[in-house]
């Protein structure tokens, strides 16, 4: 199953609640919320309470990228914000298995994200604790970077890391997405696709419409 988790961090904020419904409306399950901290990552971006309102209108599963040090401190206050999965970069925590238990216990999804230079062996204790993967594709921080092209290799090999532990964990991607690369992203074997200015820097609907377009003709061919 393909899911497209479009970035709000490259929405118009003036009109937010409306590029999110667009993206719905095409065919977007997952909405990624990116949290930033000016200590893990150099931006701050924006926390709990945009999160809030956001949910009061969506019903799409808000994906919540913590790029933040110790997140395992803001996973209560994420829960009530509305977080439905929380990822948390394994280079932020330092008991990276208390944190993912804690996100759990709190009935939330948990993730593990890694940044372009850490290698995807270093998940290997994890592998069946947490839900979901995320792999940098860019150094975490902005929007609308280019895609690192030694990442491919990670997806891959993280791919044949889960086949060979019998696991289907969903392998999310993200920075530097765009409608040209996402079929070579696919390939490699990721299957949850961030986008932020390949959604939001044109018209959000069509945009994702162009994304579910490529899914389909993925899906029909497995
Ligand atoms: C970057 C963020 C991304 C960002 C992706 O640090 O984690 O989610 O919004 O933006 P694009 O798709 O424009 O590279
Ligand atoms: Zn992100």
């Amino acid at each position: 199953m393909y899911i497209l988790s479009p970035s709000i961090l490259s929405a118009d904020f003036t009109r937010l609640g409306e590029q999110v419904q667009e993206t719905a409306d095409a065919g977007a399950r997952y909405i990624h919320l990116d949290v930033m901290d000016g200590a893990f990552v150099p931006s701050i971006s924006f926390g709990m309470p945009v999160i809030a309102s956001l949910r009061k209108d969506s019903s799409q599963f808000f994906d919540v990228h913590m790029m933040v040090e110790e997140p395992g401190r803001y996973v209560e206050a994420m829960k009530k914000a509305g977080a439905d999965l929380i990822c948390v970069h394994q280079e932020a925590c330092r008991h990276l298995d208390r944190t993912i238990h804690q996100i759990k216990e709190c009935g939330l999804k948990a993730a593990v994200a890694l940044n372009p230079a850490t290698p995807v062996e270093t998940l290997s204790c994890v592998l069946e604790e947490a839900d979901m993967f995320l792999l940098m594709l860019v150094n975490p921080g902005f929007g609308g970077q280019k895609l690192i092209p030694y990442t491919l290799r990670k997806i891959r090999k993280l791919r044949d890391m889960l086949n060979a532990a019998g696991l289907q964990t969903d392998i999310e991607v993200d920075g530097g997405v765009t409608l040209s690369n996402v079929r070579e992203i696919l390939a490699a074997g990721a299957n949850v696709i961030v986008a932020g200015s390949a959604v939001f820097g044109g018209d959000a609907g069509a945009n994702t419409a162009a994304f579910m377009n490529i899914f389909k003709e993925f899906e029909a061919r497995t």
